[in-house]
């Protein structure tokens, strides 16, 4: 065989913790969820499980959450294996002091009093799409909802975080990074790795998916400006670079970051506001009363959301949490613990692969009830605030939780709002949707949508 380039390093490789999860789809087993949930509803919280020569600890409760990302948050340090290519060294994989110094200068682009200075390219996005949806609605053609919200999602950040028009094609970026982050890639590769065969389509269509996504951050930096503004992470993250006291943000720093923004903050992002209309969809009072709140807040079909008007819009806010409470788009946070420790009388050893089991906790019967119902009143007035903390963690915890979580909601609240006052989109694949565990919580297969307009 011959010797794995670069590129594919990270596919396949047998200390790879994707590799060692896609165990969990053997048999074309439905929904790996399940599955997991089911072994924790039966064996309790911390649930140990060696898959090849490592130990994999599941972790359910949320007082472990509470430990491992904030009480003892460094003795559970990341771990990305696999996925370098994906985020190169951006922050989102460091630990401790240089995690600090690379985060620090970025922080102030997500502050929420800059949210309303991004509302009006959220809308400028959100327009281009609705302009989009109107000539598919026309076609009467079959889309791919989570390929048409990752669109939408990349369109936003490079309007509002930096200042410039999507200098690529989002739909060919889009299936580039899935070559990474469905973990079924990383289990063929492995496969054809042990068994001693050539892996050449698999080899080049890797190769090819990471130079298209290697060339995607110079393109942004490179291209102009739309409007010059002095205030954007774009800007703040040029300064970092400029800056002789943090050497360590050199130009692939920058690079890489951009790359770390344009997968974290857009797949998330865009599978929330897809499973969001999946369940829409399939529950028509609902989109009815995101119509009827989009009426009352800002007015006729005339006008647009403000960003003022983002508080008012409590119901459709609350579909999208409650979205994220089903379908939590990082469904496992990873870990690696770097000193024993004891978890509800279990041993960790240093060097055990920690899974945070969002999901579980998300789906689970003691902090929910009737955990499967789709009820976006969870998520408001009283109900909201006896809510037991670190039952609900979408965005992570602690220092290391999500830099842009608030900013998605207002992006999808927004997004939602705007598109079901236009559209009707409909639901045409299975039901229930099959859930595919990568590594963010993807619909299997996709989820084919008609786009109606309203009469
Ligand atoms: C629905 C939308 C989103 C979800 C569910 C989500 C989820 C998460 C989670 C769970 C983490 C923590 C992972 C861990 O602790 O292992 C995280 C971290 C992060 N997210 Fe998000 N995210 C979303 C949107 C965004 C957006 C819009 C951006 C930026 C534009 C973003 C950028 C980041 C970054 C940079 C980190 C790493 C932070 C650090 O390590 O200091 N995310 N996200």
């Amino acid at each position: 065989m011959s010797e794995t380039p670069a590129h594919t390093q990270g596919l396949g490789e047998q200390e790879s913790i994707w590799f060692k999860l896609s165990a969990l789809h053997k048999g074309g087993n439905h929904n790996a969820m399940s599955v997991l949930l089911q072994l924790s509803e039966r064996y309790g919280g911390v649930i140990p499980v060696n898959m090849g020569n490592q130990r994999v600890v599941f972790l359910s409760e949320p007082e472990h959450f509470k430990r491992v990302l904030v009480t003892k948050v460094d003795d559970y340090i990341k771990y990305f294996d696999g996925l370098k290519p994906i985020f190169g060294k951006s922050m989102i994989t460091h630990d401790g002091a240089l995690w600090q110094k690379i985060r620090m200068p970025q922080q102030p682009a997500f502050h929420p009093d800059m949210f309303a200075e991004y509302v009006p390219y959220f809308l400028t996005a959100i327009r281009a799409k609705m302009d989009a949806w109107g000539q598919l609605a026309k076609s009467g053609q079959t889309v791919e909802m989570v390929e048409q919200t990752w669109t939408l999602a990349a369109d936003m950040i490079c309007k509002a975080l930096f200042d410039r028009d999507m200098p690529f094609n989002p739909h060919v970026v889009f299936n580039c990074v899935k070559t990474y982050t469905d973990v079924a890639n990383h289990r063929s590769v492995r496969l054809k790795m042990v068994a001693g065969e050539e892996f050449e389509l698999t080899e080049e269509s890797t190769a090819k998916a990471m130079e298209v996504w290697a060339g995607v951050p110079p393109d942004v930096m490179a291209a102009d400006p739309v409007e010059a503004r002095e205030r954007t992470l774009l800007k703040m993250i040029e300064a970092a670079v400029a800056d002789p006291s943090i050497p360590e943000f050199d130009q692939q720093q920058a690079i890489d970051e951009i790359k770390q923004y344009l997968w974290a903050g857009t797949e998330t992002t865009a599978l929330t506001l897809a499973w969001a209309l999946y369940e829409t969809s399939r529950n028509p009072a609902v989109a009815e009363r995101i119509r009827q709140e989009g009426d009352s807040v800002y007015g006729n079909q005339s006008r647009e959301p403000a960003a003022s008007d983002y508080s008012g819009l409590a119901y459709t806010r609350a579909v999208i949490q409650e979205t994220m409470r089903l379908y939590p788009p990082i469904w496992g946070l990873m870990r690696v613990a770097a000193k024993a420790d004891v978890i509800d009388g279990k041993d960790i050893k240093a060097g055990d692969r920690i899974v945070l089991f969002a999901y579980g906790t998300h789906h689970s019967a003691k902090y929910w009830e009737d955990p499967e119902e789709f009820r976006p009143e969870r998520f408001m007035g009283e109900a909201a605030k006896k809510r037991k903390p670190y039952t609900y963690i979408p965005f992570g915890g602690g220092k290391r939780s999500c830099i842009g979580g608030a900013m998605s909601q207002v992006e999808n609240t927004l997004a939602l709002s705007m598109l079901l006052r236009r559209f009707r989109p409909e639901y045409v694949g299975d039901i229930p949707a099959g859930i595919n565990a990568t590594v963010t919580l993807t619909p299997k297969g996709g989820l084919p949508f008609k786009i109606r307009e309203l009469s």
